[in-house]
């Protein structure tokens, strides 16, 4: 047998359920949210928080406006006690977000636990122990008679000491861990025997936490599971249903959605889905897939840029480029024809218009990021994107026909420089190509006077001093024109024109475009000037520098 064999692995058995509704479902509200960033997220890294790191992770997952935060794991490390009774005794819980911590439903854990939490206002006390059929078989060699035992064992210990601290609000919650491991019905059954321990009310629930511990089927399945634990669970009214995926098969957000669809009232996972393996589901996608849906997600994703820095220093993991939303390029086209739309797109939207843009399913203000950073140009880009950079940038309109002149020069420079261009190397670029109209000559004095034909009379100033050209035509270009090509040998018409006023950091200034045929060959020229004539013959005498320097 070779080693890269699919036989080696059997297909997940689905649970039954026919009738199952979820899938018409859509989901129009946002889930209770708890993070389990301090202590799953935390249990997965090389190198585990420290304290102060913790603290700073908690006050972001505060602003975020989580109400429920897993902090730790406080029986199992002595860092998470600590960090557990600095929340307390320093008073840094608001008063309405309640603290979490995990322990094994082992008695002498389940007693430091609540040492731990000695005088908090809120607390989620959350018991597991795993279920499946591999980790009973294998791992604790005990029958579903013996796991059952130890759920209920523990479910009773926690209620218990509870009883010993009534000036805690205490909220209990239990998971089956490896849940999509163990028979459904079997999850039922062990579920079922802690809640009548805890007798939740619909006054006063309890959590029932469903983790995929490992993710082993497609979302769909997972959404079974839920609508089957769902129907059938006792008390469903006295339990609130928690998802708590992970991302083996790269699906952890697909599944925790559709378990939702599937029944599901509250969501754990992490910001930008750090955890154990492949990572926790990631809240920040969940989050905003509502929200580009038009639903209110009920937590705060605007400064995605705090976000992605307070994660990134506090696991030293980098977050990946393309991550959805949060990415350095997610809210990026390279590609012109991309660009092209997205210029087009944005041009129409209005505030009072629901967001309807090509290619950015939501706006990139509402997560801090701008408008700049969405059309960068590389050579894989055509000219809509440099366009619209320097039009953002330096409030350059380019006619069309300029842009397809510059389009080529900026591909040049992309391809040998071999990135992204910015727009201050593009302007750059464009004054190099186009407003050469100092060298080798530069307008001095110059007069116009009309009559049945324009006439003008100027000064060239070249390196050997001044030149006095004259010339008439319709109109003050043409009669430039016939004075520089009278002046030169040269015949020079102007096959494209335009000019604009300029609005982008300068007062009262003009820009003129302008495109000449010169003896048989096309040349670009632009210039700016506090008046329009004089912006205008200037870009005409680029042309023509153009053209003399290049002979
Ligand atoms: O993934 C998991 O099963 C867990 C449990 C402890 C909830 O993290
Ligand atoms: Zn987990």
């Amino acid at each position: 047998m070779q080693s890269f064999d699919h036989r080696k692995y059997r297909p997940f058995e689905p649970v039954s359920i026919p009738d199952r509704t979820w899938p018409e479902q859509t989901i129009t509200s946002a889930p209770i949210w708890a993070s389990v960033d301090l202590r799953d997220g935390n249990q997965a890294l090389v190198e585990p928080m420290t304290v102060e790191q913790k603290k700073e992770f908690f006050k972001l997952l505060v602003d975020v406006g989580f109400k429920e935060i897993e902090v730790g794991f406080p029986a199992a490390s002595q860092l998470d006690f600590d960090f557990v009774r600095w929340l307390i005794e320093e008073n840094q819980v608001p008063d309405d977000v309640y603290i979490q911590v995990l322990t094994q439903a082992r008695p002498e854990l389940i007693a430091r636990t609540y040492e731990s939490l000695k005088g908090a206002k809120k607390a989620v006390v959350h018991v597991y122990n795993s279920t499946s059929k591999t980790q009973r078989e294998q791992v604790f060699r005990l029958d579903k008679d013996g796991i059952k035992a130890i759920a209920v064992n523990g479910a009773k210990c926690v209620m218990e000491h509870a009883h010993q601290h009534p000036e805690t609000e205490w909220v209990f919650q239990y998971s089956p861990e490896s849940f999509t491991g163990t028979e459904t019905d079997f999850a039922v059954e062990v579920c079922d025997a802690v809640i009548d321990v805890w007798q939740p009310s619909p006054e006063k629930k309890c959590i029932i936490n469903l983790p995929a511990t490992v993710e082993v089927t497609t979302p769909n399945r997972f959404a079974d599971q839920i609508e089957y634990f769902c129907r059938n669970v006792k008390r469903r009214d006295s339990i609130i249903v928690s998802l708590h995926t992970h991302n083996d098969r790269g699906c952890g957000v697909a599944a925790a959605e559709l378990g939702l669809m599937a029944g599901a009232d509250r969501i754990e996972g992490t910001l930008l889905g750090n955890g154990e393996r492949t990572g926790n589901m990631d809240v920040v996608t969940m989050a905003m897939n509502m929200y580009s849906q038009g639903v209110d997600p009920k937590l705060a994703l605007g400064d995605m840029d705090r976000i992605v820095s307070v994660v990134q220093s506090c696991t030293q993991l980098p977050v990946h480029p393309r991550h959805p939303y949060a990415g350095e390029l997610v809210f990026t086209a390279f590609s012109g024809s991309h660009q092209d739309a997205i210029k087009k797109c944005l041009a129409n939207q209005t505030d009072d218009k629901p967001w309807d843009v090509a290619y950015l399913p939501i706006d990139p203000r509402d997560v801090g990021r701008s408008y700049q950073e969405v059309i960068r140009v590389n050579s894989q880009s055509g000219k809509g994107g440099m366009a619209y950079a320097l039009e953002q940038e330096y409030g350059l309109a380019l006619p069309r026909w300029l842009q397809v002149e510059f389009s080529p020069i900026v591909q040049k420079f992309a391809e040998e420089d071999g990135g992204v261009v910015e727009a201050a190397e593009m302007k750059e670029l464009f004054e190099k190509s186009f407003m050469t109209a100092s060298f080798p000559y530069r307008l001095g004095k110059y007069e116009l006077s009309k009559a049945d034909r324009d006439s003008v009379t100027a000064e060239l100033i070249g390196t050997d001093g001044p030149v006095k050209v004259t010339g008439t035509g319709n109109g003050a270009l043409s009669a430039f024109s016939a004075a520089l090509g009278e002046q030169f040998g040269i015949r020079v018409d102007i096959v494209q024109y335009q000019e604009h006023a300029l609005t982008v950091g300068s007062d009262a200034q003009a820009i003129a475009y302008v495109q000449a045929n010169i003896d048989g060959q096309r040349f670009n020229g632009v210039a700016i000037d506090s008046d329009i004539v004089s912006a205008s013959i200037q870009a005409v005498l680029a042309t023509v520098n153009q053209c003399l320097a290049s002979k």
